[in-house]
This record gives structure tokens, sequence and C-alpha cells, in this order.
């Protein structure tokens, strides 16, 4: 029998770093081999609950081991230095979401991941969610004919993460925060990037400081995107709403045919030209498509993403989402971010 994929797991003490533990586990190719994390006593901890074999002190003795790929778990801050290190030491890369946190770190990602022709997959989990991804092909079948204006969100309530004594520290600690427009907004920006298959040409945004006060920077970005093929875009990320539903990573396309709008395909009544009839219902349609791992602190389709990976190291797929892409979401997102700061609107540079 061929030997399996052994993994290691970099911030293997965290949230996410449980659900995608699991969901390699769930795949006979794979063994989460090591992990590592800054907090020592949660790592042995998790590798006891997990049944993890090694757990390592530091980074170089993770990357020394026999594993042959990692994913990268730590805060969204870290991730395009310990990418680099990871390809650096011969390892394939999965990195969480965002891969890195400005354009120079991820254009840095691009040329390093050409190099070394490791295999890198920028971890967009919602590419995995059947409704979404049902939604994305219907675009691209061209049910709605061409958009001509996207829109999404992610608008959540991260109170119980931050500060001293959250779930996720890491998030509102006044060295690094978490910037909610990349953080968050990298779901719906990945999404209508995947979805559109087209890129940013300027963005304009505007932020605030209003609503989550532990959040040392700004926690609401609406951001106005102007895209190469003619379609314009609207991501608002949002990481204090009160009284909120989640959902996360829904995006809206408005086409010359028809609207994929509340994860639903309407057009127009055909005899009647309005009012317009649902012909699809993408959450109805995967309902029987529940993600394979679901006893975890965050319930994601990590299983079907581990799954991607392995099918990517092994050649028999292409990242969904390429470092290229990454480089793509990142560029536009972090100039939303400097446009909110300076107040003007910020040319996006894809020319990766
Ligand atoms: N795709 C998703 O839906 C999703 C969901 C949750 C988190 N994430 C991403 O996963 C990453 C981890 O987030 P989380 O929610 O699991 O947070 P977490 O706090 O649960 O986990 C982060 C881990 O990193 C460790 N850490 C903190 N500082 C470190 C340092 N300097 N060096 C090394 N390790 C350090 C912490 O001890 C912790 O165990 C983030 O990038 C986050 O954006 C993605």
């Amino acid at each position: 029998m061929q030997s399996r994929i052994r993994i290691g797991v970099l911030g293997g003490a965290g949230e996410a770093a449980e659900g995608h533990i699991r969901g390699f586990q769930a795949d006979p190719r794979a063994e989460v081999l090591g992990i590592w994390d800054v907090n020592h006593d949660a790592a042995v901890k998790r590798a006891a609950d997990a049944r993890i074999p090694e757990v390592h002190d530091t980074l170089e003795s993770l990357l020394a081991s026999d594993v042959d790929a990692v994913v990268v778990c730590t805060p969204d801050h870290l991730h395009a230095e310990h990418v680099t290190q990871a390809l650096q030491a011969g390892k394939h890369v999965l990195c969480e979401k965002p891969a890195a946190t400005n354009r120079d770190d991820v254009a840095g990602l691009v040329r390093l991941v050409r190099e070394t022709g490791l295999t890198f997959l920028a971890g967009n989990n919602y590419h995995f969610r059947p409704d979404y991804r049902a939604l994305v092909e219907a675009y691209r079948n061209g049910d709605i004919g061409k958009a001509w204006l996207a829109e999404g969100d992610y608008v959540s309530n991260l109170q119980a993460m931050y500060g001293a004594s959250g779930r996720t520290p890491w998030r509102s600690d006044s060295r690094n925060p978490q910037n909610i427009l990349l953080g968050g907004g990298v779901h719906p920006m990945g999404l209508m990037l995947w979805a559109l298959q087209d890129e940013a040409v300027e963005v304009m945004a505007y932020s605030n400081h209003l609503s989550e006060p532990v959040l040392p920077i700004d926690d609401c970005y609406v951001m106005i995107i102007k895209f190469k093929g003619g379609a314009i875009g609207r991501i608002t990320a949002a990481a204090g709403s009160r009284g909120h539903v989640p959902d996360g990573g829904h995006i809206a396309l408005r086409g010359t045919a028809g609207s994929l709008w509340g994860g639903k395909l309407y057009r127009d009544d055909e005899h009647r030209g309005h009012p317009a009839v649902v012909e699809r219902d993408f959450e109805a349609e995967t309902a029987d498509q529940p993600p394979r791992v679901t006893d975890t602190i965050q319930v994601h389709y990590w299983a079907e993403q581990a799954e991607h990976f392995l099918d990517c190291i092994e050649g028999k797929a292409k990242p969904l989402t390429s470092v290229e892409d990454a480089g793509r979401i990142v560029a536009t997102l972090a100039a939303g971010v400097e446009s909110a700061r300076t107040g003007k609107p910020v040319a996006v540079d894809n020319n990766f």
C-alpha cells in the first residue's frame, strides 16, 4: 500500500485547526502526524484528544519532521511568514484565509510557489459548500447571462471571539488585530472572483468603528469594486453585528437574463415578464449534502477541502483557489483597506 500523506498543523491547538485535523483524519490517504502551537500546553491537549503522535515545541522542529504537507492555522498576520517557511522546507501548503494581509506578502508567496513547484491551496472553505458551489456553477453556465452587479457580505458578530478572555484573543489584540475586510470579506470576495472569472481594476471603500468597542480598529467596511469586465461589485464586512443571524458568504449576482439572490435563481416569468419566478433553490437542492465532519467547534466543509488538497498533491486536481487567485483576492481587499484609510479610490495591481 502506498504510504499516507503526512500532515503537520501550524496553530494546531486552535478552532480552525480542529476542523482541518478532523477533515484530514476523515480521509484514508492522510495521517495527521504532528502539530505545533505557540501555546504548547494546548497543543499537547489537542494532540491527546485527536490522537496525533507528535507535538513540536518550535515551528522549525515541525518543519524538520517527516510531514509532507502542512496546514497553516495561525493568526492572519502570520500566514505569509509561516507559508514561506513551510515552502522553503519543501512542504506542500494549505493556508487558512487570508493567504496574506498585504499585496507585497502575497506576491512573495506567488513567486515562491512557482519557484518550488509545491502544491499551494488557499483555504476558501466556502468554495466547498455545495449550495454556493451550485450558485457559482449556475452563473458560469450562463443561467443569468452576464453579470452587471455582484454583491456579497460577511456581516458577523465576533463578540465571543474578542478580548483577552475571548475564544480567539489574537483577533482583537492591539498589536496585530484581524482586519474584518481581509479576514471576513475574503469569503464573499473569493466567491465573487471565482464566479465572475474577472478581476478588480479599482476599489473605493468606507469604514467606521461604531459597533465593536473591543476591536481596536474599524469594524465595518463597505467596498465598491470596479471589475475589468464592466460589472460593479459591493462587499460589506462587519464584525460587531448584534442581533445577528449568522449567514456569511452568500453572494448575489444580477445578470442580463436573471438574478442569483439569496441562494436562489430567479428569472422573469416567461409570459408576464414580472413577477420573477424561482427556478432553482440551491440550499434545498443540496440539503442532502451536509459536511462530512460536523462535531467540531466550527462546522465547515473541512473534510471536503482536505480531500481536494490531497487530490491536488496527488496531481488529480488543480487548486480551486490557486496562489494567483489568492493574490487577486488579497490585492483587492488590501486595496479596499487602503482606500478606506486614505479616502481615495485605489487601483488594484493584479499583475502576479
Ligand atoms: N475558513 C474559516 O471559516 C475559518 C474559521 C475560523 C478561523 N479561520 C482562520 O484560521 C486561523 C486561526 O483562527 P482560529 O479561529 O482557529 O483562531 P484560534 O485562536 O482558535 O487559533 C489560533 C491558534 O494560533 C495560536 N497562535 C497564536 N499566536 C501565535 C503565534 N504568534 N505563533 C503561532 N501560533 C500562534 C494560538 O495559540 C491558537 O491555538 C485564522 O487565520 C482565521 O482567519 C478560518
